[in-house]
């Protein structure tokens, strides 16, 4: 498909271009004027399949003009407001595209168009090819050319080649696309995991002996990272590579808090997050298990990686995020008709699987498994899979509770935020002695906090 867009947005031309090359494999040329436009018309007109008309000036004699020159090639103007006064040549004007959501209006316009046969798309429909892999467009795009092709999704069953085995990607262009553009995934095939994940682990020792390991940046990283190690485990199996990539990723989470964290710093930082439940609970709960061991005087690099590498973990075999948000059994049945007979299944039985894919781990510390095995069970003995008894409870699975608590009184409460009232909430179930004196530190770091604040206001 060829494309002239006559865009006068010409900060927004370079990403129009490449959002209607990518989607729709088509090839763009970009003016910003009528008379350059009008050029390529006359040089091009027979190839020329669609015109993409975006000017501020809207609709002028000048541009009737330029459409009389191009006939039988199909338009779609640009509007605001969603309508046009006196289209010039309707017959030619196949679709208005709405100024204010430009993006979103025009990819569906020319679906439309394709749908409606006026268009032809190169796309592959590859419904019975059920071999793709989800990867964070990010990360996939920081490994280079991989040997195989790289799609785009843009429908349940429907995905387009974005680069062919080999390409050479442009990454500036890349960046601005996943950036500005928000598409956060692209696809591999099955076949090609194994190469991306060897070729990912050589980025993240990189950025591991870099020295630019901020905890915000980190969060971020650790993010993706988990939703594509889970994506990973899910199509390929925790393999010796997909291993590689979360031990690195963990060791860089340790790294990026130092050596000892602040519950009250990381709460500021990282309080907004937002993201996929199961990644983004995971990568706050690995920092704030920390930070509270570290309040404990548990602070060593091995305590830290336990608890990061169970934080990655320990839902990884979930992948319903509301499913992930339940914390006890009594809960999954209150919401029962939700999931189906296979997800209550798997949220049954993932302490223990998430623990066994721990232990298959070499240079894996001890414990990592126990407190993922644990991370469900409750003080009152009431948890599962095990209903353990207090006394019972790993220390380090009880601050892992205790954070994992946090985590999710975090995410709910959003910019609400107030350590006493997670406090106010916890304190009667945590009575016995163990989540008492993990609790104290989270309490004293509140104190402190709250002092600060007041000595400041003073
Ligand atoms: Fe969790
Ligand atoms: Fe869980």
């Amino acid at each position: 498909m060829q494309v002239l867009l006559l865009q006068d947005r010409i900060d927004l031309s370079d990403q129009v271009r490449f959002l209607i090359e990518s989607t729709f494999s088509a090839q763009v040329q970009t003016v910003p004027m009528i008379s350059e436009g009008l050029k390529v018309v006359q040089n091009s007109q027979s190839l020329l399949d669609l015109i993409i008309v975006d000017l501020k000036q809207g609709v002028s004699g000048e541009l009737e003009e330029f459409m009389a020159q191009a006939p039988g090639v199909a338009v779609l103007l640009c509007v605001s407001g969603g309508g046009v006064k006196g289209v010039p040549s309707p017959a030619r004007v196949v679709g208005l595209i709405e100024r204010t959501t430009f993006m979103e209006s025009m990819t569906h316009a020319i679906q439309s168009l394709i749908d409606q046969g006026i268009l032809k798309s190169n796309s592959v429909d590859l419904k019975d090819s059920p071999g793709q892999v989800r990867i964070a467009a990010k990360l996939l795009l920081s490994v280079g050319p991989l040997n195989g092709d790289i799609y785009i999704r843009l429908s349940e069953s429907k995905f387009v080649k974005l680069f062919r085995k080999g390409d050479v990607f442009d990454l500036n262009d890349l960046e601005k696309y996943s950036i500005k553009k928000g598409v956060n995934y692209l696809y591999i095939r099955q076949e090609q995991c194994q190469e991306f994940a060897q070729k990912y682990k050589v980025e993240l020792d990189k950025i591991f002996k870099s020295d630019r390991l901020n905890i915000e940046d980190m969060s971020l990283l650790n993010m993706s990272v988990q939703e594509t190690v889970q994506e990973l485990i899910r199509k390929v199996g925790f393999s010796k590579e997909v291993q590689e990539i979360t031990r690195t990723q963990v060791q860089l989470t340790v790294k990026s808090m130092g050596k000892d964290p602040d519950l009250a710093d990381i709460l500021k930082k990282l309080k907004a997050t937002e993201g996929q439940y199961i990644s983004s609970h995971s990568t706050l709960c690995a920092y704030f298990s920390c930070a509270i061991a570290g309040q404990l005087q548990w602070g060593s690099d091995t305590t830290f990686t336990k608890l990061s590498l169970a934080a990655f973990l320990h839902d990884i075999t979930l992948n319903n995020h509301d499913l992930a948000q339940l914390t006890s059994l009594d809960e999954l049945e209150r919401y029962e008709t939700k999931f189906t007979a296979e997800e209550i299944k798997q949220f049954k039985n993932h302490p223990v699987e998430a623990a066994e894919l721990a232990k298959r781990m070499t240079e894996v510390p001890a414990d990592v498994d126990t407190i993922i095995r644990q991370h469900h069970e409750k003080a009152d003995g009431k948890g599962f899979p095990r209903s353990l008894s207090h006394q019972y409870i790993a220390p380090l699975a009880v601050v892992f509770i205790i954070a994992h608590d946090l985590t999710q009184y975090t995410i709910r409460a959003g910019a609400d935020f107030n350590a006493s009232v997670f406090l106010g909430e916890v304190r009667e179930k945590y009575k016995s002695n163990q989540f008492k004196k993990v609790l104290g530190c989270i309490e004293i770091l509140t104190k402190i906090k709250e002092l600060a604040m007041s000595m400041k206001k003073g």
